[in-house]
């Protein structure tokens, strides 16, 4: 294959994709995504925005003297203090990158800035240079930039590169471009800023109208050297780019964009199952790529042509982005060995000590279902991955029930690894019933915002995956919502878990946090 343009992947899932409501992690869980994104092969590592909160800033600060391999970066506003906190937390990273930003279009400098030009641009150029004074690799974007006028937008960008900008990223804060209009932005800055070789120029770009990846491939195929990305498309609002599919269209058609990426595709699945785990935002089955239904095939005249020739309706080959072919794997008399190397087919690298906890419970499992597939055991792994401490663990229940009368629930838990039980009897059904007695007995009133039950794998004894969003009700907790998740072949026990998980989060207490586009 002849040499191709390299297109560095910026992976914003710990910031921009840690902006979707709920999805906020803690410092383990962050350290974990992040190494598993240097896996992955990504270029940067957005881990945060350090003045938001205490807790941004030690992640930031944790993964900056964790990651060596690639560059963590940390967002800041245009202003010395947000510069100045952003290299604190940077300062041991092997490959440091501050990225400031400041807002650009005629809306924003109206009524968020209320700066006219001339101090948009000295602001943006103060800031800059300020980074510079810390560290070598400054990123700039110009928030916003996607309704920014175009003549202002080239003037901005040139005197940031002036001032030492070594990155220019173009955001389309609020989802408004079109293909056509961001290949157009991309190519004007190209043709008409003369300094413009002296940057990379980045892309960034929200899904408000689900364009965030064609928009993002057009700035490549404009000459954009770099694509910011979430897993999943994880992130404010709708979402960003979703790393998986901007990553696999380069890469399946590469014949039309002649780029490559560092990313190792096969990683793919594994680092999605993961983030999906860890924020309780769940994939989409016809999620492109990672999504479930991804590769399978249900028509009949389809699945004949697969049989006579893949290629016939498959573009990608399923075990490119992880995914293996062979589903049915394990049952109760397969071994300690056969689970591991499954694991690791998936993905999934465990510790001895980690594979004993797993297969222990894969056996509990086996016990319980006939046929373990790779659901089961990527469920099963993720459990062992997930690090949160708990102050309420689930030990049992107890449940009577008839329709038309509320049930009675026995519920056993370990706080702080000590029993304790609460009995009710009140509820509209059993999932009611057993909240209820959780609220009692943790004494934590939340507001239920979505319940989600679904299988993890095919049968009739697959495992339910429950996942539910709970919004926090008592004053100085601002509302934030918290999400919990819970696996078991029982859909009641798995509803028990994710409540209780959720539940945990509440206990844990938010940290207030600056937003960065609110202020
Ligand atoms: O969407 C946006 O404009 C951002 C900037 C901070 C880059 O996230
Ligand atoms: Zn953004």
């Amino acid at each position: 294959m002849p040499a191709a343009r390299t297109i560095r992947i910026f992976d914003t899932t710990l910031r921009d994709g840690e902006q979707s409501p709920g999805a906020s992690m803690n410092l383990t869980e962050k350290l974990e995504i992040a190494q598993t994104l240097v896996q992955l092969g990504v270029d940067i590592i957005e881990a945060g925005f350090p003045i938001a909160s205490p807790g941004d800033f030690a992640s930031v600060s944790d993964i900056a003297r964790a990651v060596s391999a690639v560059t963590v970066c940390g967002l800041a506003r245009c202003n010395d203090a947000d510069i100045d906190r952003a290299w604190e937390a940077l300062q041991h990273a092997a490959q440091p990158r501050i990225h400031v930003f400041l807002a650009t279009s005629s809306i924003h400098r109206e009524f968020k800035l209320r700066m006219n030009e001339d101090e948009v641009v000295a602001r943006a150029v103060a800031g800059v240079r300020r980074a510079r004074n810390c560290c070598g690799d400054v990123e700039f974007s110009p928030e916003d930039a996607a309704r920014t006028e175009i003549d202002f937008l080239c003037r901005v960008v040139e005197a940031v590169i002036d001032a030492g900008a070594t990155t220019v990223n173009i955001p389309d804060t609020v989802g408004y471009a079109t293909p056509s209009q961001m290949h157009h932005v991309i190519s004007s800055l190209r043709e008409r800023v003369p300094n413009i070789d002296r940057a990379v120029i980045s892309v960034h770009c929200h899904d408000d109208l689900g364009l965030a990846v064609a928009n993002s491939l057009a700035a490549v195929e404009a000459g954009a050297g770099q694509v910011e990305c979430t897993i999943n498309g994880i992130g404010e609002r709708a979402g960003n780019c979703s790393l998986e599919e901007v990553v696999m269209a380069l890469r399946t058609r590469r014949d039309h964009y002649a780029v490559d990426t560092g990313v190792v595709t096969q990683r793919l699945v594994p680092t999605s199952r993961l983030v999906a785990n860890i924020t309780g935002i769940q994939v989409p089955r016809n999620k492109a790529i990672v999504g479930r239904n991804a590769f399978a095939h249900e028509a009949g005249i389809h699945q004949d042509g697969m049989l006579k020739e893949r290629r016939t309706y498959e573009i990608m080959r399923p075990e490119d982005v992880g995914l293996e072919r062979t589903d049915l794997v394990l049952g109760k008399h397969s071994g300690r060995a056969a689970l591991a190397d499954r694991a690791l087919a998936l993905g999934y690298q465990i510790t001895p000590e980690q594979l004993q906890t797993v297969f222990e419970r894969f056996k509990v499992l086996a016990d319980r279902k006939k046929e373990i597939y790779d659901g089961d055991i990527a469920a099963l792994c993720e459990q062992q991955f997930s690090t949160l401490p708990e102050q309420f663990t689930f030990e049992g229940y107890t449940l009577t029930s008839a329709s038309g009368s509320p049930p009675t629930v026995e519920l056993r838990v370990l706080q702080n690894g000590e029993p304790r039980s609460v009995s009710v009897t009140a509820g509209d059904g059993p999932i009611d019933g057993i909240f209820l007695a959780i609220e009692k007995l943790t004494g934590i009133q939340t507001a239920c915002r979505d319940f989600r039950v679904q299988a993890v794998t095919v049968g009739k004894d697959a495992q339910a995956e429950v996942t539910v969003e709970l919004e926090s009700t008592a004053p100085d907790t601002n509302h934030q919502v918290h999400r919990g998740r819970g696996v078991s072949t029982d859909s009641l026990e798995a509803s028990a878990k994710a409540f209780l998980a959720a539940i945990n989060r509440v206990a844990l207490g938010a940290q207030p946090r600056i937003h960065p586009q609110r202020t």
